[in-house]
């Protein structure tokens, strides 16, 4: 049966989440994913989020979602502390899971969700919509190739400006704080850029409150002598950049999430000499959230090599380089070893 033949696999959404609205109109135009419904732990709410992004079916409970046996996949756009129990209950449950990112707050937790979809027969993995788009697809390949040599270090950074003091990216207990929330982007760049979880981090960061970082700047040093920094504030004007700086060359990416009609920005310089000319590599575009879950819906249906997002063990790594940037700021940026 060709792809396009198959009928659309039926997600449905936890939470009637902003980032959901996203994801919903990214997904509408696509013959490979369908939303099939949303669920919010309040029916009214849920009915009119189902109403206002164009879904016909609601749930008055996660509960409810899950048991519906029509729908076959779930994106999980929960608080980030509820990303690990709902995506292991959708996977017993028997669904396949798209998680926001982060996947998890820490490594352990990141097992425990792959453990429950392989024991369950179902496909998870962590959302990162700009890893879709064609500039982060030929980033990768370009890296692969040597196009900059061999990378010396990488400078990631995140930020924009957070004013609403109720958003959940202020609570400790939904898992706020700046890099698990905005870090995760600068992170998750640093973990396939270069291929492999730092050894050790040192992290110092400013604090909203106990536990929650509003600016983080950290430290990512790999055992091999490669060296990343990553910088993420809730409190800066509204950026994304990253630098990979090799032997040979140096690549520059806004890991930009999805198009919102600006360029797609990926620079490459070839070459030591400062008069190299850096050419702009332009693929095209796409809405990331579309790329995604459609890349998804191929991984799901046994094409593992069109998936084009974190892969397990990125996740696995980028959990626990996260969690132990969080305890070396906790220590004011001792030395903190990264263990998956
Ligand atoms: N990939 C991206 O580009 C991207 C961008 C932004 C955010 N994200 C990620 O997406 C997730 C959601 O972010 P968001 O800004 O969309 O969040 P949000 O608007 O605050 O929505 C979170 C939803 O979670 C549900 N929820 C369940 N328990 C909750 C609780 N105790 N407190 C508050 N809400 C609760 C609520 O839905 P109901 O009340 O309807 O049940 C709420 O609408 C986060 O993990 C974030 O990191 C990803």
């Amino acid at each position: 049966m060709s792809e396009s033949s198959n009928p659309a696999l039926r997600f449905g959404v936890l939470g009637a989440a902003n980032i959901a609205r996203q994801f919903i109109a990214g997904v509408a135009p696509s013959a490979l994913a369908a939303i099939h419904g949303v669920a919010s732990r309040d029916a009214t709410k849920g009915e009119s989020f189902a109403r206002e992004t164009g879904v016909a079916r609601h749930y008055g409970s996660y509960e409810e979602m899950l048991a519906d046996p029509e729908v076959e996949a779930v994106y999980n756009p929960l608080p980030n502390s509820l990303h690990a129990p709902w995506s292991i209950r959708a996977a017993e449950a028997g669904k396949h899971v798209l998680c926001e990112k982060p996947l998890a707050l820490d490594a352990h937790e990141a097992h425990a969700m792959f453990d429950a979809a392989r024991a369950n027969g179902v496909v998870l993995r962590e959302a990162y919509p700009y890893m879709a788009q064609p500039q982060t697809v030929a980033m990768r390949r370009l890296l692969a190739e040597g196009a900059v040599g061999r990378p010396q270090y990488v400078q990631a950074t995140i930020g924009f400006s957070l004013a609403d003091p109720a958003n959940v990216r202020f609570d400790p207990a939904l898992g706020g704080g700046a890099v698990l929330d905005a870090g995760s982007y600068p992170v998750s760049l640093v973990r396939i850029a270069l291929g492999r979880a730092p050894a050790r981090v040192s992290a110092v960061a400013r604090f909203h409150g106990p536990g929650v970082d509003r600016t983080l700047l950290g430290t990512l040093d790999f055992a091999d002598g490669t060296l990343a920094q990553v910088a993420c504030s809730f409190r800066s004007g509204n950026h994304r950049h990253a630098l990979i700086a090799g032997d040979d060359g140096v690549l520059e990416t806004t890991f930009m999430n999805h198009l919102r009609g600006g360029p797609l920005h990926l620079q490459l310089k070839r070459g030591k000499a400062s008069t190299a000319p850096s050419e702009t590599i332009d693929e095209g575009g796409g809405d990331g959230f579309q790329l995604e879950a459609e890349s998804f819906v191929r991984l799901v249906r046994g094409d593992a090599a069109a998936w084009t997002g974190a892969t397990e063990a990125e996740s696995v790594d980028i959990a626990a380089t996260i969690d132990a940037l969080r305890r070396s700021a906790a220590r004011d940026g001792a030395w903190t070893e990264v263990s998956g």
